[in-house]
């Protein structure tokens, strides 16, 4: 018994040892046993998460509430750290890399030299794909299909899992109206509806469904909330937002998001109105976690919570981290002000225990739920197994299909017969394969980016392609304009092939105008004085002021930034092998001068009058601008009843007819408009939209299923959804439909 004591007294004087220093050390106690509860796999994951809240220390606690960057990112925005600077105990790493087995040794580290033995969850910026890379996130809202989006990110979520990350940064689903802003490219456009639905999309794609799932990675909703609302399209910078718009547009997006399970929400680096999003209460706390009963948790952005001090609303840093984590922020990413502070914080009763242990506990609780406790490794497979994989390429390719918009298509210059005797591909994104991958293009190589030029080259085996650069993407230089103008003088057709580098969107990236470069523009100026017919190929990331380019061009087709496979696409496109069925999801405007305009801004005091005197009142391509080679005719839009209930449905239908000896694919946009209300709302509001395949000579009917509570409502300041009675319009292209909503 003596001896039993003594053995007790040692043990309890080395886990109080352990207790008492930063690192911990590993208890045989804690390691051996099966029976406690936080590591037994058939207990439910609250007991689990519970018993291991109960066996920590405040210091292990502060620890999980904190994520640290390892590796580098490719922008000159996120450095990260060394691993030895790290701890075991660490809650979270950005695991920039791409070494499944560096990975495993970073978390044997956690397993193995912390004291309970708590797994890293390891993050990265998975975007638009791993390595194989997908369109931005703006192509893939103008593809219009959900489905396909899905399945892209559940691709990208494989591809991650096997190089060790659990948990991506994506989707962005901030509605965004000012494309100078660079960040444009990470998201769904301008519309919340249409941020809605891709929202939910992507976060089924990458969670499946089942965490736990070998294949399966968290998402994170970002930037709660407004981001996109940054003031004359600045990054960084303040935004404007009253609560009715922060509900009826900057709020859905999100809610959805939650609805569909995603794991974790990104706090913004905006000033919401005033009242930082990193340190807002109402958004964070009452909104999402109460209102909507999210139970993952939120992270900061990158130094987002340290930034309180630029913003003005801190003037330490511990008031900083004070502010965030009383406002709802449980993981602070990179600037490891929770790690100096939240203990003292709880020493001077600022910040309650009951706090930190609920966001202990959401961190604790996706931990469990990935089986990150059980499967705290992943398995190392080949490296040839991992990447590229011939299904990935495919989705990828079909994507960037479906994603690509033709603009414009004057006396159907497009497509070109491929009997076309020769063409001249000509322009700095011609022959260029780093930019088509887009920002945040994670592993993507531009080596395994088939250019534009060599898959024209592959379309068009019997005509004759000349190539020329031309000029740069930017800068004075107009040298090549001469071997640009020769080569385009040997041609039947000159493809034109202009854009923006990657690098001029993404965050911290964004532009005082929408065009493109002068020296681009020269160029293509240059060539339409030989009178040739011209085609203008376009890949950057944001709506570009084309009021130059376009009427020098006759055809128009947006690729945006396709990812690994963008030439073969657009070289279908151009010989007709692809029939384009892509639509804008954001609108470009006449010129920069006009932003911002989109095509569901609220009602105006004199609708036809106000606008810029000097140029057109209209945009150059509206929202759901895209044009095909079939031609589709709409039949009559009809509804069963015009007089309706609030508690009854209503099946709208309208027939689309393929007039044209070509197969394609259409997508019907659904909208409502409310002519009067309580409150003004926009002119008109995208309620649903589906895309089908229609074969040549036949018709599809499309169906809108109309509930009146989800469909004609609006939320008010509060976020309560509201319903009147009286009329609301329900239209189809320039068909409308007058329904009158009883009481
Ligand atoms: C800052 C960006 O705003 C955010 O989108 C990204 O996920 C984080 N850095 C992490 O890299």
């Amino acid at each position: 018994m003596k001896k039993y004591i003594k053995y007790r007294k040692a043990i309890i004087a080395v886990i109080g040892f352990c207790l008492l220093t930063e690192f911990g050390c590993v208890s045989s106690e804690e390691k051996s046993s099966d029976l406690v509860v936080y590591k037994n796999q058939e207990a439910p994951i609250d007991d689990r998460v519970k018993d291991l809240l109960g066996r920590m220390t405040l210091e292990e606690k502060v620890y999980q509430l904190n994520q640290v960057a390892f590796g580098k990112h490719m922008t000159a925005n996120n450095i990260g750290g060394e691993m030895d600077k790290v701890s075991p105990l660490i809650g979270s790493i950005i695991y920039v890399n791409q070494d499944p087995n560096l990975r495993n040794d970073l978390q044997k580290k956690a397993m193995e030299q912390s004291r309970l033995g708590i797994p890293i969850i390891f993050a990265n910026d998975i975007i638009h794909g791993f390595k194989t890379i997908y369109p931005i996130s703006l192509a893939q809202a103008c593809s219009w299909n959900a489905e396909l989006v899905e399945q892209a990110c559940a691709m990208a979520a494989k591809e991650s899992k096997v190089s060790g990350i659990d948990w991506t940064f994506s989707p962005m689903v901030d509605v965004a109206r000012d494309p100078r802003w660079g960040r444009v490219a990470e998201g769904y456009g301008e519309d919340p509806y249409t941020n809605a639905v891709f929202s939910k999309a992507s976060v089924k794609g990458y969670q499946g469904n089942d965490l736990a799932d070998e294949n399966s990675i968290a998402a994170c909703l970002k930037h709660y909330v407004g981001y996109g609302a940054s003031e004359g399209g600045q990054d960084y910078i303040y935004t404007e937002i009253s609560n009715q718009t922060l509900w009826d547009t900057y709020l859905p997006s999100f809610e959805a998001g939650v609805n569909a399970g995603a794991a974790t929400v990104m706090s913004g680096f905006n000033d919401i109105s005033g009242v930082p999003a990193s340190a807002n209460h109402y958004t964070l706390t009452e909104i999402l976690k109460e209102k909507w009963e999210m139970d993952g948790f939120v992270v900061s952005d990158w130094n987002s919570v340290k930034q309180l001090i630029n913003q003005g609303v801190a003037s330490s840093d511990k008031e900083a981290t004070l502010k965030a984590i009383n406002a709802g922020v449980d993981m602070d990413m990179a600037d490891r002000l929770y790690l100096d502070h939240i203990s003292d914080l709880v020493k001077e009763n600022k910040v309650s225990l009951n706090r930190v242990d609920d966001a202990v506990s959401r961190v604790l609780n996706l931990k469990f739920q990935l089986g990150l406790f059980d499967k705290p490794y992943v398995t190392v497979t080949p490296e040839y197994n991992r990447y590229l994989l011939p299904e990935y390429i495919s989705t990828a390719e079909k994507l960037a299909e479906e994603t690509m918009v033709l603009l414009k298509n004057s006396d159907n210059i497009l497509p070109l017969n491929n009997k076309v005797s020769s063409l001249a591909v000509i322009g700095p994104m011609a022959n260029n394969q780093e930019d088509l991958l887009g920002s945040w293009s994670a592993y993507g190589d531009a080596k395994d980016v088939e250019s534009i030029y060599k898959a024209i080259e592959s379309e068009f085996v019997q005509s004759k392609i000349f190539y020329a650069r031309g000029c740069d993407f930017d800068g004075n230089d107009s040298a090549g304009y001469t071997e640009a103008i020769n080569v385009a003088r040997k041609a039947e057709v000159v493809v034109v092939c202009l854009g923006e580098k990657k690098s001029w969107s993404g965050e911290n990236a964004s532009r005082s105008t929408i065009s493109l470069p002068k020296i681009q523009e020269d160029l293509l100026l240059k060539l339409s004085e030989l009178g040739k017919p011209i085609v203008l190929l376009l890949s950057n990331g944001r709506p570009l002021d084309l009021s130059r380019l376009a009427p020098l061009s006759d055809g128009i087709i947006e690729l945006w930034q396709p990812g690994v496979v963008g030439g073969k696409p657009v070289a279908g496109i151009l010989s007709g092998r692809i029939n384009p069925s892509g639509k804008l999801a954001m609108t470009f405007p006449f010129s920069t001068g006009q932003v911002p305009i989109y095509y569901n801004m609220r009602k105006k005091a004199r609708p036809t009058s106000g606008m810029y005197q000097d140029i057109t009142k209209e945009p150059l391509y509206g929202f759901t601008h895209g044009l095909s080679y079939s031609n589709f005719k709409y039949g009559d839009l009809k509804s069963s009843k015009t007089n309706l209930r609030k508690d009854e449905n209503l099946i709208i239908e309208i027939p689309v007819t393929n007039a044209s000896d070509v197969d394609g694919a259409e997508v019907v946009h659904w909208f409502i408009s409310d002519p009067v209300c309580s409150i003004s709302r926009p002119i008109k509001e995208l309620k649903f939209f589906e895309k089908k395949s229609i074969k040549a000579g036949t018709t599809e009917v499309f169906e809108f299923h109309l509930n009146p509570i989800r469909d004609l409502s609006f939320v008010d300041s509060s976020g309560n959804k509201i319903l009147e009675s009286g009329e609301y319009h329900v239209s189809v292209g320039n068909q409308k439909i007058v329904i009158n909503l009883l009481d």
